[in-house]
Order: C-alpha cells, then sequence, then structure tokens
C-alpha cells in the first residue's frame, strides 16, 4: 500500500488560515468593517460572545508566525486578504496601509522561501457591500473583479497562483439558508442566488487573473454522499444532497452548467439570478488547479418531516472529531476517484487547501491530530497512486483560531496552540510531526 511518504516529488507542503480568524487588528490602519465584525457583535451568535477583533493578533505577529512556518519547513502558505482591509467600503478608494500590510506578508514569506497562496475571498465580506444585499446582489460580483484587479496588480509580480473563493457551498448555506455565520440570513433554499453570485465573482475575477498571466484555483468543500440505505428514497435523497453540495459548485466551473436541481424544486434560472451568458463568464476562463477542503464524509437519508428533502443521519463505529465529525480517511481517496469519474478531462489538477480536525482538551499532546492526518495524507497517496493528479496538501490550520461560530476556545484547528490571552504559539505534537514528515519526503526525494 502506498504512504505519505509516496507522495509524488515536487509535492508541496503547506498550511493554511484565514484573515478573520487571525488578523484581529479590525479597526486598525483604515480598515473597514466586515460582515463578521457585525454579525460577531450580535449577542448570542457566536459561542461565549467572542469576536476576530484580537483573535491570533497575526497583524502584529506575522513574523513569529512565518518564522513558526519557517521551521516546520513549509513550501507555502495559505491565507486570505481581508477584502475590507484593502477596500474598506468593498468599492473605489484603496487604502494604501492595508495593501502595504499585505505586500509585507508577501515578502517575508518569500524571504523565508515560503511561496504565498492567497484566496481573495474567505467570508468576511466588507460590511459596505453587505448594506447593498450582500452577495444577493449581483453587483457584488463585479466589485470582486475590481479588487481582484487590485490585489493582481499589486502582488501579481510575487504571487504567481491565487484562490478566489473559499467554499461557496458553506458561506451560502450557514451565512445565507441557515443564518448560523455572517451574514445571518435564513433564506433555506431562496439563498441561491448568493450562490451563484460568488461563482459569476469568480468567473470574472478569474479572467482578471488570467489576464495578468496568474494562476486560478477555487476551493470547494466537496464530501462523498452516501445514502443511509438502498432503498429508492434514501438514494434519491443522496443525490439531491451530492448536486446542492458538490456538483452545484463544481460542474459550472469545469462543465459549463448547473447541475439538475429539480429534485429540490430549485427553478432553471435559481429564482432569477442566472442570465443568459453567465455560466460561460463562469467556465471559460478555465481553472488551473481545484481546491479541495476534505473534512468528512456525509451520509443522507430521505426526510422524515416536511421541509429539506433530505436528512442527515452519522456514520457510526468511526472515530469523531471534538466537532463531532466523522473520520473516514477512505472517503478522501474515494472522493477523488469519484471527482475523476464525474469530471474525466476536465477535472485539473488537485490541490488540498484545507484538511485537518480539531481535537478535545489538547495543549501539545494531539495525537488524534497525528492519526487525522497522516490516514488522510496515505489515502491522498493512494489516489495519487491511482493517477489521480494531485500537486500539495495545506494543512487546516497552522494556528489555533476563530473558529466562526465556535469561537476561540472551543474548535481548535492549530498545529500550534494559542493561548489568547497571552497571544503565547505553542506547537504541539503534531508540529514536530509534520516538520519530520516534511523533512523525510523532502530527503527521499533527492536520493
Ligand atoms: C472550513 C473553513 C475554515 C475552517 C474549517 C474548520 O469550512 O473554510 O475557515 O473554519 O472549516
Amino acid at each position: 500500500m502506498p504512504d505519505r511518504y509516496d507522495l509524488p516529488t515536487g509535492f508541496r507542503w503547506g498550511a493554511a488560515t484565514a484573515a478573520y480568524q487571525i488578523e484581529g487588528a479590525v479597526a486598525e490602519d483604515g480598515r473597514g468593517p466586515s460582515v463578521w465584525d457585525t454579525f460577531a457583535a450580535r449577542p448570542g451568535v457566536v459561542r461565549d460572545g467572542h469576536t476576530g477583533a484580537v483573535a491570533c493578533d497575526h497583524y502584529h505577529r506575522y513574523p513569529e508566525d512565518i518564522a513558526l512556518m519557517k521551521d516546520l519547513g513549509l513550501d507555502g502558505y495559505r491565507f486570505s486578504i481581508s477584502w475590507p482591509r484593502v477596500l474598506p467600503t468593498g468599492a473605489g478608494t484603496v487604502n494604501p496601509a492595508g495593501l502595504a500590510f499585505y505586500d509585507r506578508l508577501v515578502d517575508a514569506l518569500l524571504e523565508s522561501g515560503i511561496t504565498p497562496l492567497p484566496t481573495l475571498f474567505h467570508w468576511d465580506l466588507p460590511q459596505g457591500l453587505e448594506d447593498n444585499g450582500g452577495w444577493l446582489n449581483r453587483d457584488t460580483a463585479y466589485r470582486f473583479a475590481e479588487y481582484a484587479t487590485v490585489m493582481a496588480d499589486r502582488l501579481g509580480d510575487r504571487v504567481p497562483a491565487w484562490i478566489t473563493l473559499n467554499e461557496p457551498f458553506v458561506h451560502t448555506v450557514f451565512g445565507y439558508a441557515l443564518g448560523t455565520h455572517a451574514p445571518g440570513r435564513t433564506l433555506m433554499l431562496e439563498a441561491l442566488p448568493a450562490a451563484h453570485h460568488q461563482l459569476l465573482a469568480h468567473g470574472l475575477a478569474a479572467s482578471v487573473l488570467h489576464d495578468r498571466g496568474l494562476e486560478v484555483m477555487l476551493s470547494n468543500n466537496l464530501t462523498p454522499v452516501e445514502p443511509a440505505s438502498a432503498s429508492p428514497a434514501d438514494t434519491a435523497a443522496a443525490e439531491a444532497y451530492d448536486a446542492l453540495h458538490n456538483r452545484l459548485f463544481t460542474d459550472p466551473v469545469l462543465l459549463g452548467h448547473y447541475p439538475d436541481l429539480s429534485a429540490l424544486g430549485v427553478p432553471d434560472d435559481l429564482y432569477g439570478a442566472l442570465h443568459p451568458g453567465d455560466t460561460d463568464l463562469i467556465h471559460t476562463p478555465g481553472l488551473d488547479g481545484l481546491g479541495l477542503n476534505f473534512y468528512n464524509p456525509t451520509r443522507i437519508a430521505a426526510p422524515t418531516e416536511p421541509g429539506l428533502p433530505f436528512d442527515f443521519v452519522d456514520i457510526p463505529d468511526v472515530p469523531h472529531t471534538a466537532f463531532g465529525w466523522p473520520v473516514v480517511p477512505d472517503a478522501l481517496h474515494q472522493l477523488l476517484l469519484g471527482l475523476r469519474d464525474t469530471y474525466g478531462k476536465a477535472l485539473p489538477p488537485i490541490t488540498i487547501t484545507e484538511n485537518g480536525c480539531s481535537v478535545t482538551e489538547e495543549t501539545v499532546p494531539d495525537q488524534p491530530r497525528i492519526d487525522f492526518m497522516s490516514a488522510h495524507l496515505d489515502a491522498l497517496a493512494q489516489a495519487a497512486a491511482e493517477g489521480i493528479d494531485i500537486r500539495g496538501y495545506y494543512t487546516w490550520s497552522l494556528l489555533d483560531n476563530f473558529e466562526w461560530a465556535e469561537g476561540l476556545f472551543s474548535q481548535r484547528f492549530g498545529l500550534v496552540h494559542v493561548d489568547f490571552e497571552t497571544q503565547r504559539r505553542t506547537p504541539k505534537a503534531s508540529y514536530a510531526w509534520y516538520r519530520d514528515l516534511i523533512a523525510a519526503h523532502r530527503a527521499q526525494n533527492a536520493r
């Protein structure tokens, strides 16, 4: 059986973070408010009333964090750019101090031999755009393309590859359908225009980046969906969920059309959002790499109550993370084979842009994280041995951070422990394990 040491030569080792989860400094140097500042300030929406106002204070401590990355031996670092730090109201006037921060960050990474991999949108929409409807407003896609232009013109000389969006599925569902994330809308399926406008934004920004000779990726949260039984009702429910979670965000980009969502009762024009020519704008620029964020598979049954046409069921008899997510590493292998079956030649090279787990009551010993990462990397090596083109792995996350609605303390995903009172960083056991793995893989491939 191939294992992680057999991952291909040139495989890129990395770690991932996101701006609102680590930067803090939300009111410094001209940054404008984001939807997450507004949302987290509402009583009762984030565990223990936490916010990202300080988070890991990475805005000030980035040199220390880059020193950790260098010590780990990372090839690449995936971070996100805070749109309201660069364009405080989302459009119009650029904030020079905001741009200067990302200049410093990129230069410091390059000086440490680490390739920057920025994500343009990881959920912190400028509040100024939300005030005009946010992603429910088609105009936001055009503002995103302008923001991409600003960033590409500033950093494109040093940053070769870019991720447009992080997990439009999760942002649409939690932010616009269920309301558990910012901006807190509860539109259920009528949230789908927000999904389409994000994909349109991706397509418009991809053109901007390609025009400047830069590579483009999209990071999707994908999950293999299995029916709870072989019954026709469970199978149909699983297919409907697969269309919504996976195909809705990947088919238009790779194939140029939306999947059939009629089983969900969704109109073909996505509640009026889909205009003629839009799927060309999304598809034609092409994708140089598919970013895959993988956490767990999903088991679906036919609904027991009226409402959505599916029910979530737990996967028993497997370990679960602190979040309660089932740990099934072979699901990653199966997912990759399934992507090849579905998309064939249209499937670009794949980079794992997130994978990791939260561990209960850890400080330094975090053996469950080592077990999680090693098993998922072995599953990746298995898929690579079966011919899937996998270019790299960015673990979520470098640091414990602000885990959205779960706040700061309850779901720690870092290789590095962060004491949020003192901002002290303490590498965990998984940090040493990852550093040794990277060094061993590199030495083996150099032979
Ligand atoms: C992903 C998000 C990331 C983090 C992990 C745990 O869905 O992209 O920001 O919250 O989950």
